[in-house]
């Protein structure tokens, strides 16, 4: 997708990172200037805007989900795709983007499904927090978020970004914003385009019961 891109897509860049200086901050903050520069739309939050008490069924049945998980559903919904750009916590997801992700999971219809997704991370480390993202993948897939094949981890962020905010190895920089140029093409033709997925099944291989299906339509679908 160069900017002359065809049909109008509009990404939502998420930093899961509370802490300020963060290098995921960072990192998201490049995605959003490189999918603005491809043409397309971009809304950058962080973990700050949705940060959530931790999660409770007495809590949902007592006064339902909490504000910031509701206003992230709201913003993923009005997107067609999301970005986010996680720390690696021993080597898995950060506690608080598990938790949103749980109260997410609550709402129906399921703000997840269908939805295209990108990983990134970055991390001191010299796998750039690579393994958080297979993590991270697990419970996006669950809930029917069509994750990027490709992911992109930034190796010894603390000292890869230049003084303009990109990454200072140009083969790098062209390797991150080529990812995302690849994405911005998957995410126009899945919503532009008739797709094939129609049906979120909570858990597959459950015995079919209308009182306890967990089995959602897309709108829409045919
Ligand atoms: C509790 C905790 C666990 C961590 N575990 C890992 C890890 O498994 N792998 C890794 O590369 N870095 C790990 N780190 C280091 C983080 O990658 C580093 O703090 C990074 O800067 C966090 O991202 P941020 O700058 O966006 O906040 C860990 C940090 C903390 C606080």
């Amino acid at each position: 997708m160069g900017t002359e891109h065809r049909q109008p897509v509009r990404v939502v860049v998420l930093s899961a990172s509370l802490r300020r200086g963060s290098l995921n901050e960072r990192l998201a903050r490049l995605a959003e200037q490189v999918i603005q520069q491809k043409g397309a739309t971009a809304e950058r939050a962080t973990m700050g805007d949705f940060d959530s008490v931790s999660f409770d069924f007495d809590v949902e049945q007592e006064t339902g989900v909490p504000e910031p998980a509701a206003r992230f559903r709201r913003w993923l919904e009005a997107a067609d795709a999301f970005v986010i750009a996680s720390p690696e916590y021993n080597a898995s997801v950060p506690g608080a983007l598990k938790n949103l992700i749980d109260w997410v999971s609550r709402v129906r219809p399921q703000p997840f499904n269908g939805k295209q997704g990108l990983l990134m991370s970055a991390s001191p480390s010299m796998a750039g927090g690579n393994r958080g993202l297979w993590s991270l993948r697990i419970p996006l897939e669950h809930l029917g978020s069509r994750v990027y094949p490709d992911m992109f981890s930034l190796a010894q962020a603390h000292e890869a970004f230049g003084p303009n905010g990109s990454i200072a190895n140009n083969v790098l920089q062209a390797r991150f914003a080529e990812t995302i140029g690849c994405f911005l093409e998957l995410v126009e033709a899945a919503t532009h385009y008739r797709s094939l997925k129609k049906q979120w099944v909570e858990f597959l291989g459950e015995k079919p019961d209308a009182l306890t299906d967990r089995v959602e339509l897309r709108v829409g679908a045919a």
